[in-house]
């Protein structure tokens, strides 16, 4: 059972005398701030008053009088200029904790209209060693299909595998001119990635090489330009120092985008043999642009070795997905919607969606200067060709009601181009949403890269996030006052568990949309938001509960109650009851986060309970079984809440 939910449905119905935007006011109704006030406010009364033209206090007053919540809550007060504030009765809040000692969902109750939801998560391009990016996405993706499922919609995850990409071109080219077959036969996805590098780097030499003059020259041209609009500008003028300023930013630009070029001309340049591969072959990435070009049309050749590699790639993928335990129910790939890109576009032409422009055929949407390209000139389709097909597909075959796709924010223009054209093909009632998210940053504050400038490594990574959580590990079990309680087996499995806990939450608790730091010590910390102070909370309850001797299965069905003799247990009561508004809220905007909040707050609470009320020492045995069972139910809270973000715990570490 949802508290806000029904608050605010009792609200709605007393605001709909008054507005057509019941909801939105009803929405004004939050967790207090400051217990003060209450246990909930209701901020609706004044803006409400506002727009109707009635006395504030009034308003209130008139709301007040109108709700029915005297089962819910004690009454209500309207305090200050119209704010009303809402404690709920005790009486109510022991019922409602008492339904939750048995209730395995904890109160979390299907939705009334479940919807079809297909989540589009993880999505790697194959054939190139999936690193971090992919990670938040696969991570982020993954809660949500979890926490979606959990409020009772039906949920349908979806890999949609960059499986059709130019990559192929490459490592096809690779494999033709420069593969060392042992290498192959050893580790077929490490040797097929480092082709793909390699025809990349020889690709990138020649690139860097042919664009350096003309790079250098235009910034002797702008370094000019930025000395004279120096020289001329009069600093009262505002227009003439934003001039300089922009200038400014195009040197610097400029002189990064010549420095990378510098440096990927030097390494090959310093490496003989790299440099005798690049002399040979300086139609390189015109070669690789054909052999992608030659498999997209059917060539037999270049279609059996990209089905000779496809498996090889996906065993690769599922080892990492098996150890994150990651699970998809469809994995359609962008070679599947290929057959259907031909008949796409000739709709869309067909429709006046799409027209012909500069030999290509392109959507165009109003507020975007760039066209959306769903045939290139060369006749090729393009990503979002299979995007506008995937659409269509999930929609007419899957029964979409709404579509998220967790993708990296800098993807944010493709999918309004693609959402709007998506609208005007006449599909107007899926909802469509990109949950975006932002940059893993390294140290640097760039995003994270290897030494030599590759990506980071998924699997690296992961290892050392284990590792690193052994040692934390180690050294908190052997700090123990009565001795170190766990043995080696015991403390790998439990490192295992905190490493990957450390990494997912990590990637969970931020706002998705904020770049963070990659910082392995900061997310394995013991205390502050982490997976690991969690995990230590949720073993210091069970610790607890064990130590109190007490089967937690037979506490529950014992009969005996939760009661409240103490505000810091008033407060885990309420806390605990909050679960379920916790998932309805990260759901309803896609943020995991609000779940991390949730629980690093209540891990908070409960810190507060324990310090004031005694559990084992409690006065009386009733006193004792209450107490017990509100630790039972944290306990079960915790770890039910951080199961749903992918992440484990271990009742002792
Ligand atoms: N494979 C793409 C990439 O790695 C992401 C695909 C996201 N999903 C989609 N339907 N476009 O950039």
């Amino acid at each position: 059972m949802n508290v806000l939910k029904q608050l605010r449905d009792q609200f709605e119905s007393a605001l709909n005398s008054y507005t057509d935007e019941a909801p939105h006011f009803a929405a004004m109704i939050k967790p207090a701030g400051d217990p003060k006030f209450g246990d909930y406010q209701a901020n609706c009364a004044m803006p409400l008053a506002e727009s109707i033209g009635k006395n504030r206090r009034e308003l209130a007053a008139e709301l007040v009088a109108s709700v029915d919540l005297d089962q819910l809550c004690q009454p209500l007060e309207v305090a200050g200029p119209g704010f009303i504030n809402l404690t709920l009765r005790d009486d109510w809040l022991e019922t409602a904790v008492n339904n939750l000692v048995n209730d395995k969902r904890l109160g979390v109750e299907p939705v009334a209209q479940p919807r079809n939801f297909i989540v589009d998560y993880s999505t790697p391009n194959v054939a190139k060693p999936m690193h971090v990016g992919h990670l938040r996405s696969t991570v982020i993706g993954a809660a949500l299909y979890r926490i979606l499922g959990c409020l009772g919609h039906n949920v349908v995850g979806d890999n949609h595998i960059g499986d059709w990409g130019t990559q192929f071109g490459m490592i096809i080219y690779g494999y033709k001119n420069f593969l060392d077959q042992s290498a192959y036969e050893e580790a077929p996805v490490l040797e097929l990635s480092r082709l793909y590098r390699l025809v990349n780097q020889l690709s990138d030499y020649h690139a860097a090489a042919a664009e350096l003059p003309q790079l250098r020259e235009t910034l002797t041209e702008r370094e000019d330009a930025l000395t004279a609009a120096q020289q001329d500008a009069d600093p009262k003028d505002k227009k003439a120092k934003k001039a300089v300023k922009q200038l400014n930013n195009q040197v610097v630009g400029l002189r990064d985008k010549i420095q990378a070029a510098e440096k990927k001309i030097a390494t090959v340049d310093g490496d003989a043999k790299l440099k005798a591969l690049a002399d040979a072959d300086p139609q390189i990435a015109t070669a690789a642009r054909n052999e992608t070009a030659k498999l997209h049309a059917g060539d037999a050749e270049n279609r059996a070795l990209w089905d000779q590699f496809i498996p090889l790639c996906l065993e690769a993928l599922q080892s990492v997905y098996d150890r994150l335990e990651i699970h998809f129910d469809k994995s359609l790939g962008e070679s599947f919607y290929q057959p259907m890109l031909a008949d796409v576009v000739a709709d869309l032409q067909a429709k006046g969606i799409a027209r012909e422009s500069e030999a290509a055929i392109c959507a165009f949407v109003e507020g975007f200067e760039a066209p959306f390209i769903v045939r290139k000139t060369d006749g090729a389709f393009t990503y979002a060709t299979t995007d506008l097909a995937t659409v269509k597909y999930r929609i007419e075959e899957l029964k979409a009601d709404s579509i998220i796709y967790v993708v990296d924010a800098r993807q944010g223009d493709h999918f309004k181009l693609l959402f709007e054209t998506v609208r005007k093909w006449g599909y107007t009632d899926v909802e469509l949403q990109h949950v975006s998210f932002g940059t893993v940053l390294g140290e640097d504050k760039r995003a994270i890269k290897t030494r030599s400038g590759d990506p980071i490594s998924l699997t690296w990574l992961l290892d050392e996030a284990v590792d690193e959580a052994y040692k934390i590990i180690s050294q908190n079990d052997d700090a123990k006052p009565n001795g170190a309680e766990l043995d080696d087996v015991e403390r790998q499995r439990i490192a295992e568990i905190v490493g990957l806990g450390g990494v997912k939450y990590a990637d969970l608790h931020h706002n998705r949309e904020s770049d963070y730091e990659f910082n392995l010590k900061k997310m394995l910390a013991t205390t502050g938001d982490t997976a690991t102070y969690m995990q230590y909370a949720y073993a210091r309850v069970c610790g607890i509960l064990r130590r109190a001797e007490v089967d937690r299965e037979s506490l529950r069905q014992s009969g005996a109650t939760i009661q409240l003799s103490h505000n810091a247990e008033r407060q885990l009561v309420l806390a605990l009851l909050r679960f379920p508004e916790a998932l309805a809220q990260a759901a309803a905007e896609y943020r995991p986060n609000y779940l991390t909040d949730y629980l690093f707050k209540t891990a908070g609470v409960f810190s507060g309970f324990y310090e004031h009320c005694p559990v084992a020492k409690a006065e009386t045995d009733e006193l004792r079984n209450s107490r017990l069972l509100l630790c039972d139910l944290t306990a079960r809270v915790i770890a039910q809440g951080l199961e749903l973000l992918g992440i484990h715990t271990s009742e002792r570490m």
